[in-house]
């Protein structure tokens, strides 16, 4: 099977399943990121071969030499994604086409082959298949997948691997925040920086994450679940460490962060672009900065601010803490159009509102 065949076929190991009561109990309060469900998929690629060898195998360590590049020049990237089940049993994932070009976006950044898109997609169907039983039902919880692309030559050379593996593993997920959709305080990064011009900032790569655990820790420290990072030249406002920010200006727009070569090019940022537009919602995409959001609070121009990701969904943002003064308050109630927006993503999600985009695809038939 080379890599230009449109969908590899997969070998299939059957794993010891954890046994019913368990998983169930699991699915009751999953967490995030806390349980892996039985399987897990692998595809190795080579220079010389392309991809070969895609497997369903069951979920469990990997062995790898000590010398693999991925520990050392950290040449990885990664996606995520959730599967909802929806009320008629089916099970549905959310413009997957999106993470798997995106993924290919990050590979390329990184010095990574591509995955063919119809084999990303092809690597959720036939996990979901393995592993059917782990996608909630009900409520708002969902199976989120974690496909990511690791260099795995044995080589200290620093040079693009000649091997690498594609694999997907999978949690049962509840809401992101523990606290749920209450609005959180995020602390704005003065002293580090996440990306900058000609860096891997709109890559979802691990060493960005790495570079973000440091000024995270320090937003813990200050109370606050996240950071927000700006740009390192102009100081205009990015995105915070695992999701996208938009601010609700008046009556009826919606501003965020331009894609700039910083940010990631959030699917669930676009989604929102698409469903305020549909309600008539002027939406601009352009430079904020921190100046703007102040003075924007303190007239009262902007009366609501939120994340939004695939693990945030749409959570708003109650106050930004910087270390010489505060935006907003910590005790707010969340707002209207965030919470409505969020009612009408997660409800096209879940199958209870119409998906007039054609964004799910099946993953069950
Ligand atoms: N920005 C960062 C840094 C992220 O890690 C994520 C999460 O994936 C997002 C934005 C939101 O992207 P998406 O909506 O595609 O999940
Ligand atoms: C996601 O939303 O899928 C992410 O990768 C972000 C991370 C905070 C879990």
């Amino acid at each position: 099977m080379s890599s230009s065949d449109l969908v590899m076929e997969f070998s299939f190991e059957e794993a010891q399943r954890l046994d019913v009561a368990a998983r169930e109990a699991i699915l009751e309060a999953p967490g995030f990121g806390k349980h892996f469900t039985d399987h897990m998929v692998s595809i190795e690629w080579t220079a010389e071969r392309g991809w070969v060898d895609a497997r369903v195998m069951p979920y469990g360590p990997l062995v790898m030499d000590p010398a693999s590049s991925v520990f050392h020049y950290g040449q990885e990237v990664f996606e995520g994604l959730k599967a909802y089940r929806h009320d008629d049993g089916g099970i549905y994932t959310f413009r997957p086409e999106q993470n798997a070009r995106r993924l290919n976006t990050s590979a390329t950044r990184l010095a990574l082959p591509h995955l063919p898109v119809p084999t990303f997609v092809e690597s959720l169907k036939q996990l979901v298949r393995a592993d059917s039983d782990w996608v909630p039902a009900g409520g708002e919880n969902s199976l989120y997948f974690r496909p990511f692309m690791i260099a795995d030559e044995s080589f200290l050379g620093v040079r693009s691997a000649h091997k690498v593996r594609y694999m997907v593993i999978a949690c049962p997920v509840g809401p992101y925040f523990e606290h749920g959709i209450k609005p959180l305080s995020i602390w704005l990064s003065t002293k580090y920086s996440r990306a900058g011009r000609g860096g891997t900032g709109e890559a979802k790569c691990g060493g960005n994450y790495a570079a973000s655990l440091l000024p995270q820790q320090e937003a813990y420290d200050n109370g606050c679940a996240q950071v927000l990072f700006t740009d390192a030249a102009t100081n205009t406002i990015d995105e915070l460490g695992g999701m996208n920010i938009f601010f609700v200006r008046g009556e009826n727009t919606l501003v965020t962060p331009t894609l700039n070569g910083n940010i990631l090019h959030g699917i669930t940022r676009d989604s929102i672009i698409q469903l305020a537009r549909d309600r008539g919602m002027t939406v601009e995409e352009r430079d904020v900065t921190i100046d703007e959001w102040r003075s924007g609070v303190d007239s009262g121009q902007i009366t609501e601010v939120f994340a939004c990701g695939t693990a945030a969904v749409i959570t708003p943002i109650g106050q930004l803490k910087t270390p010489d003064f505060v935006i907003g308050a910590a005790d707010t109630e969340p707002g209207e159009v965030s919470m409505s927006l969020r009612a009408e993503l997660t409800g096209i999600q879940h199958g209870r509102v119409e998906d007039r985009h054609g964004w799910l695809v099946r993953l069950d038939a």
